[in-house]
């Protein structure tokens, strides 16, 4: 037998694969991981069933009741690998400049000594004792002209399942690779190397964690946890971070944002891009049920987290869901909120860090009023309403999550995995505010709009490391998946709008929204989620030419009369609370724009300053 023959069957590369690069690069990861054996997933139910019953047998699933909860799984990760490491993540450019002011930013000569060639380099020998899986997976439809596929080499089986899930993964991709197809190369490792006989732990992690974007060269390297975005690398850090690059190179957009169709009574149907930070609603909206009383209208989902965004051939622009499910936050999702959710998650699901009921099913903070008298908590410790009165301990991590493949959503698009994508109607920005920002705004112009997504400030969640509830700016809800340089994103979406306005194509339009505002007492005064179809109905209709609105300080936006109130009990006084504009507040946010566009000072485009000095001139009014 020759060498490379040898070489392949060491690296158990199937016997239909004639793709030398991945074959190759697959080998040198091996060779520097010194995993012990090397799987390739196919992405059968089959592959599927059995890394699940091996994940059962590791510990680090637990089958919930098949009763209840038919072909669904609990994991309970780490309590130290719980969320998206914001501090721990890098864009790794030639130049600094290019990632931005907002990025971590390391030279790669030096981030790849870190973790590949120097003498105590991350990488080496990270996968002693584990298999490393080799997933071949395709962000969006296979063979759409808006999809791009990648290559994860993972060595935690935990990552493999729910890839399957959230991804078109397995031997398609491999066949769609032919001999020399582009692929985008992402290496993983929990960083948890066993010795021989060594024990391995139900969630093997690491302290140090390292999740590396190399945009030039489209690499990612993910070391020391398992969860979410951190491991999960055809979302954030391909769909979003490199993805982000690849669109600033070839003028599309990669975007955070969730995709809908809206249907009106008549039967018209629009779409819908809307961007929100983490945790701040993209999920629920995508699913959104209209109230009884809004009879007619339909929301149906193209997608609930990510979107890409491309000009077809008649200028419009058409976004596609590069995703295949929804990795969601469980706590406050229950039958009133969002019902095609909680149908959704009835069966086929992996649920991480949420509570166990006594008989095998799962629970949430916010899934029932009442919570159950026991459970089993996200650590594995005994919960009671009463231990939770005495510590505050949670029954579920705030960032726990349902993974679950969005054809089990009864609310799905039909066109959710069209090739061609879905036409959009217009954008929606919006952020978690208790204050300051009105119920919804509609920008002037394609410039206005870009202002007011550019500017976003939102209170920080539990889907990031670090503390929560601090108003942090947060551009186009980008701020932690820019793969590049702030400012030449906002300048590549100006570029867009100029470019297709010069064509003569109508550019969607632009709105501002808050679900968020509070009262004196602390609570949410807008009732959101369903009700939040009264505020889509307004924006359906002034595209359509037929809702009004009153100009302020920023854009447009509805008087009590303008929006739908039918089934509804929202006084005037509670819809002035939503929607009010305080100079004194505004004052101050203005303030904050102006610290962003001082932070972002390099290449930051000067229509922007220019609308923020127009917002002062208003407000010195
Ligand atoms: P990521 O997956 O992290 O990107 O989050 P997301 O933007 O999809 O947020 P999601 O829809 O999962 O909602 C996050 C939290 O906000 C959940 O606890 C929801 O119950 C809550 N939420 C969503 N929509 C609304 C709303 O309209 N009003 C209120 N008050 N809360 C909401
Ligand atoms: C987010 O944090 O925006 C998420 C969850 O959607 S994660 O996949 O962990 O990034
Ligand atoms: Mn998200």
């Amino acid at each position: 037998m020759n060498s490379l023959a040898n070489e392949e069957m060491r690296l158990n590369v199937p016997a239909h694969l004639q793709h030398a690069r991945l074959i190759d690069w697959v080998g040198r990861m091996a060779e520097l991981t010194q995993a012990r054996d090397v799987y390739w997933c196919d992405g059968s139910d089959a592959e599927y069933d059995r890394l699940c019953a091996k994940l059962v047998a590791a510990g680090t699933l637990e089958r919930l009741n098949p009763e209840t909860r038919p072909n669904s799984y609990l994991a309970r990760s780490s309590a130290s690998d719980v969320a998206r490491v914001e501090d721990r993540t890098f864009i790794c450019s030639a130049r600094k400049e290019d990632a931005g002011p907002t990025n971590n930013w390391i030279a790669p000569q030096q981030m790849r000594e870190l973790l590949q060639s120097g003498d105590k380099a991350l990488f080496k020998g990270c996968m002693r004792g584990r298999t490393l899986y080799v997933v071949p997976f395709s962000m969006g439809p296979l063979g759409s002209p808006i999809a791009h596929l990648g290559v994860e080499l993972s060595d935690s089986p935990y990552v493999v399942v729910n890839m399957k899930i959230m991804t078109r993964m397995g031997r398609a991709v491999l066949d769609a690779l032919g001999s020399d197809g582009h692929f985008v190369p992402c290496v993983h490792s929990v960083g948890a190397p066993l010795r021989d006989g060594q024990a391995d732990t139900s969630w093997p992690c690491n302290h140090t964690k390292y999740i590396v974007h190399y945009p030039e060269t489209q690499e990612i390297w993910s070391y020391g946890s398992g969860y979410g975005g951190n491991a999960l690398l055809g979302k954030k850090c391909f769909a979003l971070r490199i993805a982000s690059t690849m669109g600033r190179d070839q003028g599309w957009l990669a975007e955070h944002m969730l995709v809908m169709g809206v249907t009106s009574p008549g039967g018209k149907k629009l779409h819908v891009a809307a961007a929100f930070p983490s945790a701040c609603g993209k999920t629920n909206f995508s699913m959104l049920i209209p109230p009884a009383a809004l009879q007619g209208w339909k929301v149906t989902t193209v997608g609930d987290d990510i979107a890409w965004i491309k000009p077809g051939k008649d200028g419009r622009l058409y976004a596609i869901n590069p995703e295949a499910g929804y990795f969601g936050v469980a706590p406050g999702t229950n039958l009133h909120t969002n019902a095609n959710c909680m149908a959704t998650l009835k069966r086929d699901v992996i649920f991480t860090n949420v509570a166990r009921t006594d008989d095998g099913d799962v629970w949430w903070e916010g899934m029932t009023q009442t919570p159950p008298a026991h459970l089993i908590d996200w650590q594995g410790k005994h919960w009671t309403p009463e231990i939770a009165r005495q510590t505050g301990a949670k029954a579920a991590h705030p960032n726990s999550r349902f993974t679950v493949a969005a054809t089990n959503n009864p609310a799905l698009d039909p066109q959710w995995d069209d090739p061609a994508g879905v036409p959009i109607d217009a954008f929606i920005f919006g952020g978690r505010r208790s204050s300051t920002v009105p119920l919804v705004t509609e920008a002037r112009s394609w410039i206005e709009g870009i202002y007011m997504a550019a500017t976003m400030g939102s209170e920080t969640t539990a889907a990031a490391s670090g503390a929560q509830g601090v108003v942090r700016r947060d551009p186009f809800a980008m701020l932690p998946f820019i793969g590049y340089n702030m400012s030449d994103y906002f300048q590549h979406w100006l570029d867009l709008g100029a470019k297709l306005e010069a064509q003569d194509i109508a550019l969607p339009r632009i709105y501002c929204v808050n679900w968020f505002r509070k009262g004196a007492d602390g609570k949410f005064i807008w009732p959101g989620y369903g009700e939040n179809m009264r505020v889509l109905q307004w924006i359906v209709g002034r595209i359509q030419g037929q809702a009004k609105a009153e100009d302020h300080l920023m854009g447009l936006s509805p008087g009590y009369a303008d929006l739908n109130w039918k089934g509804l009990d929202f006084t005037q006084a509670q819809y002035r609370q939503v929607t009010d504009i305080d100079a004194a507040d505004w004052a101050r946010e203005v303030a904050l724009h102006a610290e962003l566009f001082e932070q972002l000072a390099y290449h930051m485009p000067a229509p922007l300053l220019a609308t923020m000095a127009d917002i002062r001139k208003r407000l010195a009014r």
